[in-house]
């Protein structure tokens, strides 16, 4: 123990918890340009801004993820959010433990499914709203909200953006974070009556996954890779599944513990397993392909001449079933380099059932992705992209006390232009202004002493190459928005 007050005296230096992370500036900056990039292309494309909660009832995310899911299952957070939870454990508890004690066998069958009641606690007087999560997820938040605010009144398709904060209990690593934040969009659109919908045709499948090429495109993230498959509708999957699960019964032996438990709760997961051994076996499986009825067939040549259309490039990969259980037909998935195993920066797919499971209109269609931002500004950053100034920064040197106001209204008009500008409160020697400046990788020192102030001109100093022009104050703005390019 250090010398000094003693260790209880000192106060506790609070850190991260486990799976949690700051991200701080100028890291941040990249953030902010990767989020306005979307904010402009979402919007040229017809998409509106949805804010959502990041809190939800429980129920929402493991009904449409799928309880077998590890989204909708062992990584979501949940907790009883009531008063009366901690009352009704309380009590239960107590009950049951007068009641154990009373139980003359020390180890009797009903001794101990007392202590379990005891321990799970009795939510008898709680209902289903009590229990509530953190999303992991916003797809079914946006579906909630589609319906509370029957937004299937037209127009339609509604076109809904969202990005911020998800929350998955899973085993932290790079790239993959227990809070982790998404960039994603939603298509929903209810069946026209007596009419042919936007969302019958693949069109609007390959429209967004044009919109998300383009994004991606923007940012300057170029080495990436998207896959596309079918994986069927409510029609033919459950005949595929049956095959697959009959297959994979015979094999069982050679499959680890993960994908046994699946072969009899989701089969499908199989296939995107990672597992080494399993690899080649899953080369020999039947395939999702060999399989799509007639519909399905047809609207998954509708999505590929579509993209083609649309000049976007692809690969198929029949073996993409995608962790959530509300997919149907197209499923995508786009890769980038530089991130190891977590190298998925975007997913999505469409989720024709999922609004009507939910209580919406009946036969209603969807399609959206999401983006995990971490990832993507991971990818930008191991591609040396991480250039996130897109103004121009300067660094005010002022000297005498007559330059402080025309400092400061310096500042407050290139401000004003847009322009990051570092003002120092007190007045600094040139050298150690530049070399300051230079230390907050500002681009540009105005300098201002009583000579520029009497003429007009200012001096303008480009740090990274050390070159000076003299430049009229009426020309500043123009001058520094010239120079950074
Ligand atoms: P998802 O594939 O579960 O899909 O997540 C989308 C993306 O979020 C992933 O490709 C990955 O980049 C990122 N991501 C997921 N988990 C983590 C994590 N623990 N840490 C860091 N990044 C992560 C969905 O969430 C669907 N809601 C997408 C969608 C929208 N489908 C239709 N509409």
């Amino acid at each position: 123990m250090s010398k000094g007050a003693p260790k209880s005296a000192q106060p506790r230096r609070y850190r991260l918890i486990r799976g949690q992370r700051d991200i701080l500036p100028p890291e941040t900056d990249l953030w902010v340009s990767v989020e306005d990039a979307a904010h402009r292309l979402f919007r040229s494309f017809g998409f509106g801004e949805i804010r959502l909660p990041i809190i939800e009832t429980a129920e929402l995310f493991e009904k449409s993820a799928g309880t077998d899911s590890d989204v909708g299952g062992k990584e979501l957070y949940y907790w009883v959010d009531s008063p009366r939870a901690n009352k009704a454990i309380k009590s239960v508890r107590w009950k049951a433990k007068m009641t154990a004690a009373k139980v003359s066998q020390p180890d009797s069958p009903a001794k101990s499914e007392l202590l379990r009641a005891a321990d799970a606690g009795d939510f008898d007087t709680l209902t289903e709203a009590d229990r509530v999560a953190l999303r992991p997820e916003a797809t079914a938040s946006v579906c909630r909200a589609y319906i509370q605010h029957e937004m299937h009144q037209p127009p339609q398709p509604v076109r809904l953006y969202y990005m911020g904060p998800m929350f998955r209990r899973d085993r932290p690593q790079k790239g993959r974070y227990r809070q982790f934040y998404q960039i994603g969009a939603e298509v929903i659109e209810p069946p026209k009556p007596g009419g042919y919908g936007w969302m019958e045709d693949a069109a609007t499948d390959a429209e967004v996954i044009e919109m998300l090429t383009t994004f991606f495109k923007n940012v300057g993230l170029s080495e990436t890779t998207l896959y596309i498959n079918s994986i069927g509708d409510k029609e033919c999957r459950p005949q595929y599944i049956e095959r697959l699960r009959n297959q994979l019964s015979k094999i069982k032996d050679k499959l680890g513990p993960d994908s046994q438990r699946r072969i009899q709760t989701n089969p499908l997961r199989v296939l995107d397993s990672k597992n080494e051994e399993e690899q080649k076996i899953i080369e020999t499986l039947p395939r999702m392909s060999e399989h799509l009825c007639e519909p399905c067939r047809d609207h998954y040549k509708a999505l590929k001449r579509n993209l083609d259309q649309r000049g976007v490039t692809y690969q198929e990969n029949w073996r993409l079933v995608r962790g959530l259980d509300y997919y149907m037909r197209t499923t995508f998935e786009i890769t980038a380099k530089g991130l190891g195993s977590q190298d998925a920066v975007c997913g999505g797919g469409r989720y024709d059932g999922l609004v009507e499971m939910m209580g919406g209109p009946k036969g209603t269609k969807g399609i959206g992705f999401a983006i995990g931002e971490d990832r993507l500004i991971l990818s930008l950053q191991e591609s040396g992209k991480s250039r996130s100034d897109a103004r121009p920064s300067v660094y005010i040197v002022w000297m005498g006390e007559g330059a402080r106001a025309e400092a400061l209204s310096t500042a407050s008009n290139l401000r004003n232009a847009g322009i990051r500008v570092e003002l120092p409160g007190v007045e600094q020697k040139v050298g150690k202004a530049i070399g300051q400046a230079d230390k907050l990788g500002i681009k540009f020192a105005v300098i201002l002493g009583e000579n520029e102030i009497s003429t007009g001109v200012y001096t303008v100093k480009t740090l990274s190459t050390g070159t000076q022009d003299t430049v009229r104050k009426s020309d500043l703005i123009g001058y520094l928005n010239q120079q950074y390019v």
